[in-house]
């Protein structure tokens, strides 16, 4: 058996300190023995941006950045999109395991009922302005929910939190469609409960007049696999603020708020939309070579591009590239496509890309295919919060049963004024 522990001396003192490993890991709790006298407050990580921190145990979704792999419970993410639907995966994530067909049919009956949202929602909707971006308005409208769901509080209660699971899981659909209505002034579309939960999205953001909308079944494949792909990235920024504000016990609605407001930003969820703009920008294969030198010279970065984990090739860019050739038989191809592919391949092969080991992420393709079935820009990051409900639900679950976790307050390393500057001079 290895000596499971870790020795630190202090060249300070010259004590030497036995760190326990836990997990090969050291509790960063344990630095602060490591002191030079009673008045030092001992030895803590400086950590900006989480770069080597590990901020909880998750059971929930792994990552290999090297490897490029990535699993829900254990379960490869191809073989998900392949075989699972949405809701399948969703149960997996939030409850641990693959329904049986009961299961399933019980959770997906709970979801098509929580559906609805009350009316005053719609009212509340209303009041944006009728250009406002649907993040803004989706990250509003989760807050809002706080206000129609009172005993969504009780977070310590098992049952309370999964009802208000449950109609987060249901009701997100509901909203973004709502805001995608807004903005193009039509009426909204209620649920329709005989369709399936991507189909019904569908539903609610396409259906004109007629009686009931006919559902692509090849789209809503796609949109099937887009949302698997989506549901959950372990301790991202998103998932980081979901946990990290749901640790002073708020209820889960403003909390999901806190937590769609960080996938908003361009250097996270916000990156698809920002990809699009990027393509439009260059605008033909040929300006590809002076576009990398602008990059490269720092001028500005390539969307969908790196990853704070994946040193690899991103696993759900390759089954998107995929899942894009079905929705293009479909569509027509988006001659975005080749613009993103020759970048793709430029960009493979440039040192610069190769030593920082810089490949597609998830949002590189995403987009184009968003585009091809007929998503408007704006609506991009909005079809990322709609299955990532289902992973910052899981981790704030997750987070609250962990007897290890407490509010969450960072320490700082203050490097201001220590003397106290005289008042009034
Ligand atoms: N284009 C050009 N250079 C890049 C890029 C890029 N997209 N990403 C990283 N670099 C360079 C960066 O300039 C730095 O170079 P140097 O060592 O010379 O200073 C090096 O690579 C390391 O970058 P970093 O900023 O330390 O890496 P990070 O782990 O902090 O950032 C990232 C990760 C995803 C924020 C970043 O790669 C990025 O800004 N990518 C573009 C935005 C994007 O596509 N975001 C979506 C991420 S995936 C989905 C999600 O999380 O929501």
């Amino acid at each position: 058996m290895p000596n499971e522990t870790l020795t630190v001396t202090d060249n300070r003192t010259g004590l030497n300190y036995t760190l326990p490993l836990f997990r090969g890991n050291i509790r960063a709790t344990d630095l602060r023995q490591i002191r030079t006298g009673p008045d030092d407050f001992g030895v803590m990580s400086y950590d900006p941006a989480f770069l080597n921190t590990a901020c909880c145990q998750s059971s929930i979704t792994y990552i290999d950045g090297d490897k490029g792999v990535l699993c829900y419970r254990g379960y490869p993410i191809e073989a998900l999109a392949e075989t699972c639907s949405f809701l399948e995966v969703a149960h997996l994530l939030l409850f641990g395991h693959l329904p049986e067909a009961d299961e399933l049919k019980d959770w997906d009956d709970k979801i098509r009922q929580h559906a609805l949202v009350h009316e005053n929602v719609k009212k509340f909707m209303d009041g944006f302005h009728h250009d406002a971006h649907p993040m803004g308005m989706l990250v509003s409208t989760l807050a809002a929910l706080s206000t129609f769901y009172p005993s969504a509080r009780h977070v310590k209660d098992p049952g309370e939190r999964d009802l208000q699971v449950l109609r987060l899981v249901a009701k997100v659909p509901t909203i973004a469609a709502y805001a995608y209505r807004h903005s193009l002034g039509l009426p909204y579309v209620y649920p329709d409960d005989t369709l399936g939960y991507a189909e019904n999205f569908m539903s609610m953001l396409w259906k004109r007049t007629e009686l009931k909308y006919n559902v692509n079944p090849v789209l809503a494949k796609a949109l099937n696999i887009l949302f698997i792909l989506h549901a959950d990235h372990e301790q991202n920024c998103g998932t980081t603020a979901m946990r990290s504000v749901g640790s002073s016990l708020p209820d889960p609605y403003v909390t999901a708020a806190a937590a769609a407001a960080a996938l908003s930003g361009p250097l996270h969820g916000g990156a698809n939309e920002e990809v699009l703009h990027m393509l439009d920008e260059i605008g033909s294969v040929e300006n590809i070579p002076a576009y990398i030198a602008k990059v490269k010279a720092g001028e500005f970065r390539l969307m969908g591009f790196g990853h704070r984990v994946y040193k690899n090739y991103d696993p759900r860019a390759r089954i998107i590239k995929q899942t894009a050739e079905q929705v293009f038989a479909i569509s027509g191809r988006n001659p975005k496509l080749d613009i993103a592919l020759e970048l793709e391949k430029i960009a493979l092969e440039d040192p610069y890309f190769v030593q920082r080991k810089l490949y597609p992420n998830v949002d590189f393709y995403s987009g184009i295919i968003y585009q091809a079935m007929g998503f408007s820009t704006d609506m991009f990051t909005v079809l990322f919060a709609i299955p990532r409900m289902v992973g910052w639900l899981a981790q704030w679950q997750e987070m609250l049963e962990d007897s290890e976790q407490k509010i969450a307050r960072p320490r700082q390393i203050y490097v201001g004024e220590t003397q106290p500057a005289p008042v009034g001079v």
